[in-house]
């Protein structure tokens, strides 16, 4: 059974909703990530979870128990904002001790508590110290211990570590998944970040729209994206249109395409594929699915080259490790690896 379950919920500000018979599922134990772009509902329903917010309609259910109404103090969540949120005028202590005295726990057993998270977050020693004192990455590691000390079974973090520099963004994103792994609380995590969702998640929600468009484990949302979207989002750069006629795949140029694996039902799909899944080599070099074109426009990557080629079935971006540059202009033959295409259905609106 899901540990926390949002069913049909319809939620957003005055009439603008902004879900729409929204569902999401988590299970136990689990880091969930919810990934998207600014705007698409992410906060909205992480505040829906915590209790700051209330649906217009649906319910959510927690370890079986509906919480729709239930107020935010008693829900026991904890969570992590972007902004940390400690009180400027309070020492850590008193920052990180604060769930535990609303909760009107003991002196020692207090005192216990806050040591043994700030211990956990590498904080030992800075007890006495104000916010104002420490670092950025300190602040946020006060704000999850702070979350953390009323042991809430469920953890929500709100894109906790955008206003840290990227190298300290990597070490808390691992301290993160660490404590979480650590304590075994659940985690709902939002960010709009794909490497830092994709690194620390059990589960990732992509979100499009006001709803879920795919989750799944990172790994099979990397390489088995069910929508256009979700494949844009994974690095899926070329996208072919595709008619099946008399159970070939045919290009929009007519040209057959040939992949291991035809898909079930329809006529109609997209041929989804990564820059680095198509071979460039001289023009006339035989190889799978070659297409004939020219190379418009040259990049320097570092690793390596990316070359957007103008073929007959539009722009193709494709990239290469190869030693040999190929200069703008020149004439050449990209081959698409089968094996490596994504087809995706194309639905009658898109
Ligand atoms: N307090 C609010 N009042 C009115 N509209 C809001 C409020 N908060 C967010 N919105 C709107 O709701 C939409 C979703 O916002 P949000 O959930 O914050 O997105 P995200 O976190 O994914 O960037 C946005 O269009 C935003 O402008
Ligand atoms: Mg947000």
């Amino acid at each position: 059974m899901a540990l926390l379950e949002l069913q049909g919920i319809t939620a957003g500000y005055d009439k603008n909703m902004i879900l729409r018979d929204f569902h999401l599922s988590v299970s136990r134990g689990d880091f969930v990530s919810l990934l998207g772009s600014s705007g698409c509902g992410k906060t909205t329903t992480l505040r829906l979870i915590a209790g700051f917010n209330a649906p217009v309609s649906g319910s959510i259910l927690f370890d079986g128990r509906d919480i729709t109404n239930v107020p935010l103090h008693r829900r026991n969540f904890g969570f992590v904002f972007q902004s940390y949120a400690l009180f400027p005028h309070m020492t850590v202590f008193d920052n990180v001790a604060f769930g535990l005295k609303m909760r009107k726990t003991d002196r020692r057993e207090t005192e216990k508590r806050v040591m043994e998270m700030l211990e956990l977050v590498d904080l030992k020693g800075f007890e006495r110290r104000y916010p104002r004192e420490m670092s950025g990455g300190q602040r946020q590691r006060v704000a999850l211990a702070r979350a953390m000390v009323i042991r809430p079974e469920l953890m929500l973090f709100d894109e906790p570590l955008s206003n840290l520099d990227a190298k300290l963004r990597v070490k808390m994103r691992v301290e993160i998944r660490r404590i979480q792994q650590e304590l075994g609380f659940t985690a709902i995590y939002v960010t709009h970040d794909q490497e830092e969702c994709f690194a620390i998640s059990d589960q990732v929600a992509i979100m499009n729209g006001g709803v879920i468009e795919q989750m799944d484990t990172p790994a099979h949302i990397y390489t088995r994206p069910r929508t256009e979207f979700i494949a844009r989002f994974v690095g899926f750069e070329n996208f072919l249109n595709l008619q099946r006629r008399g159970g070939v795949l045919l290009l929009e140029n007519g040209q057959p395409l040939s992949v291991p694996e035809a898909p079930g039902t329809g006529d109609t799909f997209k041929a989804c594929i990564r820059p680095e899944d198509i071979q460039i080599a001289p023009e006339g070099e035989s190889l799978e699915n070659p297409l004939q074109g020219e190379v418009m426009v040259t990049t320097f990557l570092g690793r390596n080259v990316q070359y957007n080629v103008s073929t007959p079935l539009g722009e193709i971006v494709c990239s290469s490790a190869q030693e040999h540059v190929y200069s703008i202009g020149s004439r050449v033959t990209l081959g698409l690896s089968g094996n490596k295409i994504i087809l995706i259905e194309a639905r009658p609106n898109s």
